[in-house]
């Protein structure tokens, strides 16, 4: 069980509409494939989403969870935007379904390594909270592979994580990355990996 004065504080700042416990409950049920208890923080939610511009005509999203950041994503998204979202567990597809009314997204119900089947123009922007120390290496590398081998020249990969450790992975196949920390319990790290 979390310390019961990080959930209390948590719950203090939370700007998350649905509801903190039952995304507790879920993820935790679920730990084997969300890596997490909690929904990434407001701040993460800013930086990871920060690449994203008018150039951005297709964006894809691995692991929705309840859709905190599909709604960001959504938000930096232009109007003739496309956002594809890669979700493994069904309850997060189908309450991710119910929240959004936008006919810019898809969301797919299949892990992130399944991306080349459902791609047919250049990807300028990733958006990921999947959780690569979870997911076996095979499957986790041909993730990074085939997403930096579908993105446009000037793209950005970019990926939320709690460590570094994840970093050389990226750095195989794209040709800068930077890392912003987030102070936060635990500490978050984005990545932004360029194409
Ligand atoms: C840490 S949660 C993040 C949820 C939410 N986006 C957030 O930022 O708080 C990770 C999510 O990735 C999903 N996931 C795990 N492995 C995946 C994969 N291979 N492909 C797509 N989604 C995956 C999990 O089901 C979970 O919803």
């Amino acid at each position: 069980m979390p310390d019961p004065f990080f959930l209390y504080f948590y719950l203090k700042r939370s700007t998350m509409s649905t509801s903190i416990f039952k995304t507790f409950l879920n993820f935790t049920r679920n730990i084997k494939t969300t890596g997490a208890i909690f929904e990434t923080s407001a701040r993460v939610e800013n930086e990871i989403c920060s690449k994203i511009g008018p150039h951005s005509k297709l964006v894809i999203e691995y692991g929705t969870g309840y859709g905190n950041l599909t709604a960001k994503i959504l938000e930096r998204l232009p109007k003739d935007g496309k956002l594809i979202a890669f979700e493994v567990n069904e309850d997060f597809v189908a309450a991710v379904k119910a929240k959004f009314n936008d006919p810019r997204l898809t969301v797919v119900k299949h892990s992130a390594v399944e991306l080349p089947a459902y791609i047919d123009q250049p990807i300028q922007n990733i958006v990921s909270s999947i959780p690569f120390t979870l997911i076996p290496k095979e499957e986790g590398d041909a993730i990074i592979q085939q997403s930096h081998d579908h993105m446009a020249d000037g793209g950005y990969f970019s990926q939320v994580l709690y460590s570094k450790f994840h970093l050389k992975r990226f750095k195989k196949h794209f040709s800068k990355c930077e890392v912003k920390v987030v102070p936060n319990i635990p500490i978050e790290h984005v990545y932004h990996c360029l194409k």
